[in-house]
């Protein structure tokens, strides 16, 4: 009998941990059943979480349509066209369309972003501690995680500030489960995000701007992108871009804020402490709970008795790798120490010996899929997180306006996160506790 999983279920969305953790019990791969009445593999090892991301018997282009209607629809057509994207392919199209975003996201490149992310953050800052004034509460993920992810990434692709809002609500809508909004919002929302990009590139070819999305569509010689190839990267990036990004903002200020020691710590430590509490929390909470689906393209031995029959759907669970107990000492325990600089660490059991640092998560995912933007999303945490914590943040002391057990999470398998995340200001002179 199939194990039986709901990622529709508010509970298991709260925290897949438990789940994940009986299921690794069984071997770092399981077949379960999900409520859709598909059958997939789960990885759960770490090792073989890498393994299966590196290895070109996993194919990461979907199934010829298999048992689904013929795209009739508008939205089904639409939802066909976005889905044209890098993450869908395998080599050589993949080696192809992604050569040409790379230039986009060197180190320089994303190095040179610093000041206007320095910027967006200050007043985005401001705002809340306005807002805090004035109403008592605020919401950071409303107010904080998400319009600054979508600000950066919209100014790189030359998205309108003025579209984000509509744009967040068609990638939230496409990336949740279809049963768990209203009938008829999904499609909906593939139809509007395809009829804008289309609109948008139209835009951009009669009057191109300084951003990655004019030069894609400009410099489209021999070997660049088709029109269908442009609307599918532009979803993609947007996509990518935010939906993530702001996960782990969100999910790090709620670790920083339900973990007072560890914020204590960063406070004292400096640039580098910031940075440990950015890689933790993608470790701790990693905002792509599982990767894009994979399929085996001929039978697969993993080893400890798992083997993988040809054409089966995988799944790397990214969040559950992020936890094993054979790559992580206490994983389920949030420890920035883990990814401090050498020299600050401890032998303290929380990141294994003296002087080790813990091994790198796998939250950027691995092998030729590795995430194009996680400098980028770093460098985002690296400069919110203390502008909004930090000693001399113009943010007032914060604390969180709601039982951390009861925070709404988004639904489904692939990215994770509190969908609200309600704050006060702390008192002058009252102590925290956590
Ligand atoms: C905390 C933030 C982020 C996380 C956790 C994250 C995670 C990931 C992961 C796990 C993958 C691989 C998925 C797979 O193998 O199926 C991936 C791919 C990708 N990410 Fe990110 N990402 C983040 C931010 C960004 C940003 C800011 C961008 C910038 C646009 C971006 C662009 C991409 C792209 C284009 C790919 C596809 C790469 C390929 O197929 O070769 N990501 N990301």
């Amino acid at each position: 009998m199939l194990d039986t999983l709901d990622p529709a279920d508010p509970d298991f969305a709260r925290d897949p941990y438990p789940y994940y953790a009986r299921l690794r019990t069984t071997g770092p791969a399981a077949r379960v059943a999900l409520a859709n009445g598909t059958e997939a593999w789960l990885v759960t090892g770490y090792r073989q979480a890498r393994e299966v991301l590196a290895d070109p018997r996993f194919s990461n282009v979907p199934p010829r349509a298999a048992g689904r209607p013929k795209p009739d629809s508008p939205a089904q057509r639409a939802r066909g066209c976005l889905a044209r994207h890098m993450l869908n392919t395998d080599a050589p199209d993949h080696t192809r369309l992604r050569r040409l975003t790379t230039a986009a996201f060197t180190p320089r490149r994303v190095d040179a972003l610093r000041p206007r992310i320095e910027r967006l953050t200050a007043e985005l800052v401001a705002d809340v501690a306005a807002g805090l004034a004035r109403e008592g509460t605020a919401d950071l993920v409303d107010a904080f995680a998400f319009p600054l992810p979508v600000l950066v990434i919209g100014e790189v692709l030359g998205v309108p500030a003025a579209d984000r809002a509509d744009l967040r609500t068609w990638t939230y809508r496409v990336g949740s489960p279809a049963d768990a909004l209203p009938a008829g919002a999904v499609d909906e929302a593939w139809t509007s995000l395809h009829a804008y990009f289309t609109a948008l590139i139209a835009h951009k070819r009669r009057i191109p701007g300084d951003d990655l999305f004019s030069a894609l569509i400009h410099d489209a010689g021999e070997g660049g992108l088709d029109d269908g190839e442009l609307l599918a990267m532009a979803f993609l990036l947007l996509f990518a871009g935010y939906e993530t990004t702001m996960n782990l903002l969100a999910s790090a200020s709620l670790l920083l804020l339900t973990h007072p020691r560890e914020l204590a710590a960063a406070r004292r430590g400096g640039p580098g402490a910031w940075a440990a509490v950015a890689e933790e929390a993608l470790r701790h909470a990693s905002p792509l709970e599982g990767t894009t689906w994979r399929r085996t393209t001929e039978e697969v031995d993993l080893g400890e008795g798992v083997v993988l029959p040809a054409d089966a759907s995988v799944l790397v669970v990214l969040a559950a790798a992020n936890r094993d107990p054979q790559a992580f000492a206490e994983p389920d325990a949030f420890r920035p120490a883990r990814y401090a600089a050498a020299g600050e660490r401890g032998g303290d059991g929380t990141g294994g010996k003296a002087g080790e640092r813990a091994a790198p998560h796998a939250a950027f995912g691995h092998g030729p899929h590795f995430c194009l933007g996680s400098r980028l999303a770093r460098l985002e945490a690296e400069v919110a997180l203390p502008m909004l914590f930090g000693e001399g943040s113009r943010m007032p002391e914060l604390s969180l306006a709601a039982d951390p057990a009861l925070l709404p999470y988004r639904p489904g398998l692939l990215v994770r996160g509190p969908r609200r995340l309600p704050v006060r200001a702390t008192p002058p002179g009252s102590t925290r506790t956590g």
